[in-house]
Protein backbone atom coordinates (compact mmCIF):
# COMPACT_ATOMS: atom_id res chain seq x y z
CA UNK A 1 0.00 0.00 0.00
CA UNK A 2 1.27 3.82 -0.64
CA UNK A 3 0.34 6.75 1.61
CA UNK A 4 0.50 9.57 0.17
CA UNK A 5 1.03 12.55 2.65
CA UNK A 6 0.55 16.30 1.24
CA UNK A 7 0.33 19.27 3.88
CA UNK A 8 -3.30 20.39 2.88
CA UNK A 9 -6.72 19.38 1.31
CA UNK A 10 -5.39 21.62 -1.83
CA UNK A 11 -2.50 19.77 -2.63
CA UNK A 12 -3.92 16.35 -1.41
CA UNK A 13 -6.86 16.98 -4.26
CA UNK A 14 -4.22 18.11 -7.10
CA UNK A 15 -2.34 15.09 -6.24
CA UNK A 16 -5.28 12.70 -6.86
CA UNK A 17 -6.39 14.25 -9.71
CA UNK A 18 -3.26 14.47 -11.37
CA UNK A 19 -2.82 10.34 -10.42
CA UNK A 20 -5.95 9.63 -12.21
CA UNK A 21 -5.65 12.35 -15.03
CA UNK A 22 -2.35 10.55 -16.24
CA UNK A 23 -4.23 7.12 -15.98
CA UNK A 24 -6.92 7.86 -18.27
CA UNK A 25 -4.17 9.93 -20.35
CA UNK A 26 -1.74 6.48 -20.39
CA UNK A 27 -4.91 4.02 -21.35
CA UNK A 28 -4.42 3.22 -25.14
CA UNK A 29 -6.94 0.76 -25.58
CA UNK A 30 -10.24 0.78 -27.31
CA UNK A 31 -12.16 0.04 -24.83
CA UNK A 32 -13.19 2.59 -22.54
CA UNK A 33 -11.45 3.50 -19.29
CA UNK A 34 -13.83 2.25 -16.31
CA UNK A 35 -13.35 5.06 -13.08
CA UNK A 36 -14.92 4.18 -10.01
CA UNK A 37 -16.50 7.49 -7.90
CA UNK A 38 -17.36 8.67 -4.46
CA UNK A 39 -19.62 11.34 -3.57
CA UNK A 40 -18.97 13.49 -0.14
CA UNK A 41 -17.27 16.70 0.41
CA UNK A 42 -13.59 14.69 0.05
CA UNK A 43 -13.77 14.59 -3.59
CA UNK A 44 -14.92 18.14 -4.60
CA UNK A 45 -11.33 19.25 -5.22
CA UNK A 46 -10.47 16.36 -7.11
CA UNK A 47 -13.63 16.80 -9.44
CA UNK A 48 -13.08 20.67 -9.82
CA UNK A 49 -9.50 19.68 -10.57
CA UNK A 50 -10.73 17.20 -13.57
CA UNK A 51 -12.96 19.45 -14.74
CA UNK A 52 -10.63 22.22 -15.24
CA UNK A 53 -7.99 19.87 -16.84
CA UNK A 54 -10.53 18.55 -19.19
CA UNK A 55 -12.37 22.34 -20.19
CA UNK A 56 -8.43 23.20 -20.72
CA UNK A 57 -8.29 20.30 -23.26
CA UNK A 58 -5.57 18.52 -21.12
CA UNK A 59 -7.85 15.60 -20.54
CA UNK A 60 -10.49 13.81 -22.11
CA UNK A 61 -13.27 12.21 -21.02
CA UNK A 62 -14.62 10.68 -24.25
CA UNK A 63 -13.36 7.23 -23.88
CA UNK A 64 -14.18 7.35 -20.27
CA UNK A 65 -17.16 5.03 -18.20
CA UNK A 66 -18.14 6.06 -14.79
CA UNK A 67 -19.46 4.13 -11.94
CA UNK A 68 -20.49 5.93 -8.86
CA UNK A 69 -20.35 3.91 -5.31
CA UNK A 70 -23.88 4.41 -3.85
CA UNK A 71 -26.83 5.89 -3.78
CA UNK A 72 -29.55 6.71 -1.35
CA UNK A 73 -32.54 4.69 -1.57
CA UNK A 74 -35.91 6.48 -1.50
CA UNK A 75 -34.41 10.13 -3.17
CA UNK A 76 -35.32 10.82 -6.91
CA UNK A 77 -32.71 12.22 -8.93
CA UNK A 78 -33.50 15.72 -9.02
CA UNK A 79 -33.25 15.86 -4.93
CA UNK A 80 -30.32 17.86 -4.19
CA UNK A 81 -29.15 15.60 -1.70
CA UNK A 82 -29.39 12.63 -4.16
CA UNK A 83 -26.13 11.36 -5.48
CA UNK A 84 -27.11 11.19 -8.65
CA UNK A 85 -27.80 15.36 -8.52
CA UNK A 86 -24.49 15.77 -6.91
CA UNK A 87 -22.38 14.02 -9.40
CA UNK A 88 -24.10 15.99 -11.97
CA UNK A 89 -23.40 18.85 -10.04
CA UNK A 90 -20.37 18.57 -8.90
CA UNK A 91 -18.58 16.92 -11.91
CA UNK A 92 -20.41 15.65 -14.60
CA UNK A 93 -22.32 18.87 -16.01
CA UNK A 94 -18.54 20.63 -16.05
CA UNK A 95 -17.39 18.42 -18.76
CA UNK A 96 -17.29 19.35 -22.20
CA UNK A 97 -16.73 15.70 -23.85
CA UNK A 98 -18.58 13.26 -21.04
CA UNK A 99 -21.10 11.09 -23.00
CA UNK A 100 -24.31 10.61 -20.28
CA UNK A 101 -24.86 6.83 -21.91
CA UNK A 102 -21.37 6.67 -19.93
CA UNK A 103 -22.21 7.55 -16.55
CA UNK A 104 -23.70 4.74 -14.56
CA UNK A 105 -25.43 5.66 -11.02
CA UNK A 106 -27.35 3.02 -9.19
CA UNK A 107 -31.12 3.88 -9.29
CA UNK A 108 -32.49 4.77 -5.78
CA UNK A 109 -35.90 4.67 -7.17
CA UNK A 110 -35.71 1.29 -8.28
CA UNK A 111 -38.82 -0.90 -7.22
CA UNK A 112 -36.43 -4.00 -7.56
CA UNK A 113 -32.80 -3.00 -5.51
CA UNK A 114 -32.28 -6.49 -5.79
CA UNK A 115 -32.32 -6.77 -9.63
CA UNK A 116 -30.68 -3.13 -9.61
CA UNK A 117 -27.62 -4.47 -7.95
CA UNK A 118 -27.37 -7.14 -9.72
CA UNK A 119 -27.60 -5.71 -13.09
CA UNK A 120 -25.23 -3.23 -11.68
CA UNK A 121 -22.26 -5.55 -11.18
CA UNK A 122 -23.36 -7.66 -14.58
CA UNK A 123 -22.56 -3.81 -15.67
CA UNK A 124 -19.23 -3.06 -14.44
CA UNK A 125 -18.34 -7.08 -15.60
CA UNK A 126 -19.60 -6.30 -19.28
CA UNK A 127 -16.56 -3.41 -19.26
CA UNK A 128 -13.89 -5.94 -18.21
CA UNK A 129 -14.33 -4.71 -14.58
CA UNK A 130 -12.94 -1.28 -12.95
CA UNK A 131 -9.48 0.00 -13.98
CA UNK A 132 -9.45 2.79 -10.93
CA UNK A 133 -11.65 3.27 -8.24
CA UNK A 134 -11.21 6.20 -6.41
CA UNK A 135 -13.12 6.43 -3.13
CA UNK A 136 -13.51 8.46 0.07
CA UNK A 137 -13.93 6.82 3.91
CA UNK A 138 -16.31 7.47 6.40
CA UNK A 139 -15.25 8.72 10.01
CA UNK A 140 -16.06 5.25 10.82
CA UNK A 141 -13.72 3.89 8.21
CA UNK A 142 -16.47 2.94 6.21
CA UNK A 143 -16.30 2.64 2.08
CA UNK A 144 -19.11 3.70 0.11
CA UNK A 145 -21.75 2.78 2.21
CA UNK A 146 -20.32 -0.41 3.84
CA UNK A 147 -20.64 0.27 7.43
CA UNK A 148 -18.51 -1.58 10.07
CA UNK A 149 -18.85 -5.51 10.09
CA UNK A 150 -19.70 -5.55 6.62
CA UNK A 151 -18.86 -8.75 4.64
CA UNK A 152 -15.26 -7.61 3.20
CA UNK A 153 -15.82 -9.27 0.40
CA UNK A 154 -19.55 -8.57 -0.33
CA UNK A 155 -21.18 -7.29 -3.58
CA UNK A 156 -23.42 -4.46 -4.96
CA UNK A 157 -26.36 -4.62 -2.07
CA UNK A 158 -28.55 -3.01 -0.18
CA UNK A 159 -26.92 -1.25 3.45
CA UNK A 160 -28.83 -0.30 6.27
CA UNK A 161 -26.99 2.85 7.51
CA UNK A 162 -26.15 2.99 10.75
CA UNK A 163 -27.10 6.18 13.16
CA UNK A 164 -23.09 7.32 13.13
CA UNK A 165 -23.83 7.99 9.54
CA UNK A 166 -27.20 9.22 9.37
CA UNK A 167 -26.02 11.67 12.63
CA UNK A 168 -22.89 12.88 10.50
CA UNK A 169 -24.57 13.08 7.30
CA UNK A 170 -27.38 15.04 9.08
CA UNK A 171 -25.12 18.35 8.11
CA UNK A 172 -26.54 17.77 4.50
CA UNK A 173 -30.46 17.24 5.99
CA UNK A 174 -30.99 20.47 8.01
CA UNK A 175 -29.25 18.31 11.04
CA UNK A 176 -31.85 16.01 11.19
CA UNK A 177 -30.76 12.41 11.29
CA UNK A 178 -34.04 11.55 10.66
CA UNK A 179 -34.33 13.23 7.31
CA UNK A 180 -31.24 11.48 6.34
CA UNK A 181 -32.58 8.11 4.28
CA UNK A 182 -31.84 4.87 6.70
CA UNK A 183 -30.96 2.81 3.81
CA UNK A 184 -28.60 2.92 0.32
CA UNK A 185 -27.94 0.96 -2.24
CA UNK A 186 -23.96 0.28 -2.60
CA UNK A 187 -21.14 -1.12 -4.52
CA UNK A 188 -19.62 -4.11 -2.02
CA UNK A 189 -16.11 -3.77 -0.37
CA UNK A 190 -15.46 -6.91 -3.04
CA UNK A 191 -17.02 -4.72 -5.86
CA UNK A 192 -14.04 -1.72 -4.98
CA UNK A 193 -11.83 -4.03 -4.04
CA UNK A 194 -11.92 -6.22 -7.41
CA UNK A 195 -10.58 -2.66 -9.35
CA UNK A 196 -7.50 -2.96 -10.91
CA UNK A 197 -6.45 0.24 -8.73
CA UNK A 198 -7.71 1.94 -5.62
CA UNK A 199 -6.97 5.27 -4.58
CA UNK A 200 -8.54 6.26 -1.17
CA UNK A 201 -8.92 9.98 -0.05
CA UNK A 202 -8.66 10.83 3.32
CA UNK A 203 -8.06 14.23 4.94
CA UNK A 204 -8.96 16.30 8.03
CA UNK A 205 -8.69 15.48 11.38
CA UNK A 206 -12.08 13.87 11.88
CA UNK A 207 -10.94 10.79 9.99
CA UNK A 208 -7.52 10.05 11.52
CA UNK A 209 -8.67 6.94 13.59
CA UNK A 210 -9.64 5.91 10.39
CA UNK A 211 -6.71 6.87 8.08
CA UNK A 212 -4.89 4.52 11.29
CA UNK A 213 -7.37 1.69 11.07
CA UNK A 214 -6.89 1.49 7.17
CA UNK A 215 -3.06 1.59 7.13
CA UNK A 216 -1.51 0.38 11.03
CA UNK A 217 -4.47 -2.25 12.07
CA UNK A 218 -5.44 -5.24 11.41
CA UNK A 219 -7.51 -6.36 8.50
CA UNK A 220 -10.98 -6.31 9.78
CA UNK A 221 -14.78 -6.11 9.23
CA UNK A 222 -14.55 -3.46 12.08
CA UNK A 223 -13.03 -0.84 9.65
CA UNK A 224 -14.27 -2.13 6.20
CA UNK A 225 -11.15 0.33 5.05
CA UNK A 226 -8.75 -2.22 6.20
CA UNK A 227 -9.16 -4.32 3.51
CA UNK A 228 -7.29 -1.60 1.64
CA UNK A 229 -4.09 -4.04 2.76
CA UNK A 230 -5.02 -6.71 0.78
CA UNK A 231 -5.20 -4.87 -2.58
CA UNK A 232 -2.05 -5.12 -4.68
CA UNK A 233 -2.36 -1.30 -6.12
CA UNK A 234 -4.11 0.24 -3.07
CA UNK A 235 -2.63 4.32 -2.51
CA UNK A 236 -4.15 6.84 0.28
CA UNK A 237 -3.97 10.77 -0.29
CA UNK A 238 -4.40 12.11 2.58
CA UNK A 239 -3.49 15.49 4.31
CA UNK A 240 -1.40 16.31 7.04
CA UNK A 241 -4.62 16.95 9.61
CA UNK A 242 -5.99 12.93 9.19
CA UNK A 243 -2.35 11.48 10.15
CA UNK A 244 -2.89 12.58 13.77
CA UNK A 245 -3.68 8.97 14.98
CA UNK A 246 -0.61 7.39 12.81
CA UNK A 247 2.63 6.36 15.04
CA UNK A 248 5.49 8.33 14.41
CA UNK A 249 7.14 5.80 12.69
CA UNK A 250 4.36 5.22 10.46
CA UNK A 251 4.33 8.52 9.47
CA UNK A 252 8.22 8.93 8.90
CA UNK A 253 8.05 5.99 6.82
CA UNK A 254 5.36 7.15 4.28
CA UNK A 255 7.37 10.33 4.06
CA UNK A 256 10.66 8.50 3.17
CA UNK A 257 9.85 6.31 0.60
CA UNK A 258 7.24 8.69 -1.03
CA UNK A 259 10.08 12.02 -0.86
CA UNK A 260 9.25 12.53 -4.71
CA UNK A 261 5.39 12.88 -4.61
CA UNK A 262 5.77 15.69 -1.97
CA UNK A 263 7.73 18.14 -3.86
C1 LIG B 1 -20.83 9.04 2.61
C2 LIG B 1 -20.54 8.27 1.33
C3 LIG B 1 -19.11 7.78 1.28
C4 LIG B 1 -18.16 8.90 1.61
C5 LIG B 1 -18.45 9.39 3.00
C6 LIG B 1 -17.49 10.47 3.48
O1 LIG B 1 -21.14 8.22 3.66
N1 LIG B 1 -21.41 7.17 1.16
O2 LIG B 1 -18.84 7.25 -0.01
O3 LIG B 1 -16.83 8.45 1.51
O4 LIG B 1 -19.77 9.92 3.00
O5 LIG B 1 -17.88 11.73 3.05
P1 LIG B 1 -17.01 13.03 3.24
O6 LIG B 1 -16.00 13.00 2.15
O7 LIG B 1 -17.99 14.15 3.07
O8 LIG B 1 -16.42 12.99 4.58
Amino acid sequence: MRVIIQDNYDKMCKWAADYIADKIRAHKEERPFVLGLPTGSSPIGVYKELARQNQAGELSFANVVTFNMDEYLGLPHEHDQSYWYFMHDNFFDHLVDMKAENINILNGMTDDPEKECADYEARIASYGGIDLFMGGIGVDGHIAFNEPFTSLSSRTGVRNLTTDTRIVNSRFFGNDPEAVPSQALSVGVGTVFDSKEVLILINGHNKARALAAAVEGGVSQKWTCSALQQHNAAVIACDEAACGELTVDTYKYFLDIEKAERL
